[in-house]
């Protein structure tokens, strides 16, 4: 293997190593049985379909979805929000986002702003990550359609009040869609319970599956229009997509082999349990802000020690550029970090890090404390000697 960290502590980008069995799998299905599903009765379209089902079922268990066909595959949560905002909104609708969205939510947002007349209003969120609910009351309109938020900022780390939100979205006739890019394997989610109508995840960050992966939960009162018009092996006859679920949101062959190997991932979650992933990552991340609290000229950003939040802490040195910082990890300590913008230059607002933005540490399933206290003893070291 080559360019492999020492210490891999950007799990928020992307995890690594994957969970066990994920590159079994994918292996045998690349090299012996991958069919396409719903294009064939042989044997090897059958294994293909149901290595799909597998997935979906697993899937459906871990957010608590009652039926699996609910859920459907896309490429990333990218495409998944892509879907859930442009098969959703109408012209002249009304959006409530947050002030620490991902550029996936921000630019199709925006996108539709410019090109079919929606509304948008970026609810600010405090540096802390907090939510001020009176202003999100004060927020909606007769014509919000959609609230829209990141579950945990990829910045801050800080976990959104997703249920308040939700139960304000349906007093007003909205509905809420939840980007888990962040929380999604690491975080308890139970779509019921949180009432949560449209859930974007990725297969590839804390669900421990490959790239190229990722799914929208589509509330069965919810009819999207399909991002994708095209073939399903279902009702070729007619010209339209087919009302039919997952198909109607699935034109054109899956990533069979990518979606079984998220299956092993799902798997590995389901027998862990989010809870424990997130106490573990929480425990580390909460040891790492105390060591970083200890040096000069250090600022983190996100919740306080002490309260909830993801594996994600980002910080900025005084007078260091952020990407120096994060170059000198990987170099000298064999540490990878990221750092600059994080794709949310909103978030940057929120943080107050703009100019030059920070560097992200990001906790994952398997680090361990070793991996922790080696990242603040080379900040330490890059603080002094620099
Ligand atoms: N959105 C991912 C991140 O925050 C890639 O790094």
């Amino acid at each position: 293997m080559v360019n492999q960290p020492a210490i891999y502590l950007d799990h928020a980008a992307t995890s690594w190593p994957k969970a066990p069995g994920v590159g079994k799998v994918m292996l045998e299905m690349i090299e012996g049985q991958v069919g396409s599903s719903g294009r064939g009765n042989h044997g090897m379209a059958l294994v293909a379909a149901r290595k799909l089902f597998r997935t979906r079922s697993l899937l459906a268990k871990l957010f608590h979805i009652s039926n699996p066909n609910d859920i459907v595959f896309t490429s990333n949560t990218t495409e998944a929000l892509n879907l859930a905002i442009k098969g959703w909104l109408k012209p002249g609708d009304h959006v409530i986002a947050t002030m620490v969205e991902h550029n996936s939510v921000r630019r199709p947002l925006e996108f539709l702003r410019r090109t079919i007349g929606i509304e948008v209003d970026y609810i600010p969120v405090s540096p802390l990550g907090e939510m001020e609910m009176g202003l999100l009351r004060s927020s909606f309109r007769s014509n919000t359609a959609l609230v829209v938020c990141s579950h945990s900022s990829n910045l801050l780390g800080s976990i959104a009040p997703v249920r308040k939100m939700s139960q304000l979205a349906h007093e007003y006739g909205a509905v809420m869609l939840l980007d888990a890019a962040q929380t999604a394997g690491n975080y308890p989610i139970d779509v019921e319970e949180l009432g949560v109508d449209l859930l974007a995840f990725p297969g590839h960050k804390g669900l421990l599956g490959p790239q190229g992966t990722g799914g929208l939960y589509i509330s069965s009162k919810i009819d999207l229009v399909p991002l994708l018009h095209g073939g399903t092996g279902s009702q070729s006859e007619e010209l339209e997509q087919p009302a039919v679920r997952p198909d109607r949101y699935e034109a054109g062959t899956a990533n069979t082999v990518g979606i079984a190997g998220l299956g092993e991932g799902v798997k590995y979650i389901l027998e862990q349990g989010p809870e424990s992933i997130y106490r573990h990552e929480w425990e580390l991340t909460q040891r790492l802000m105390v060591g970083l609290s200890e040096i000069p000229g250090l600022t983190m950003l996100g919740p306080e020690i002490g309260k909830d939040r993801t594996g994600i802490v980002s910080f900025v040195i005084a007078d260091r550029d952020a990407s120096e910082v994060a170059f000198l990890l990987d170099k000298d300590y064999g540490i990878a970090v990221r750092a600059g913008y994080h794709c949310t230059p909103l978030g940057h607002m929120t943080a107050g890090t703009m100019k030059g933005g920070a560097v992200r540490a990001s906790i994952g399933y398997n680090t361990v404390v070793d991996d922790v206290d080696a990242l603040v003893l080379a900040i330490k070291r890059i603080t002094e000697s620099y």
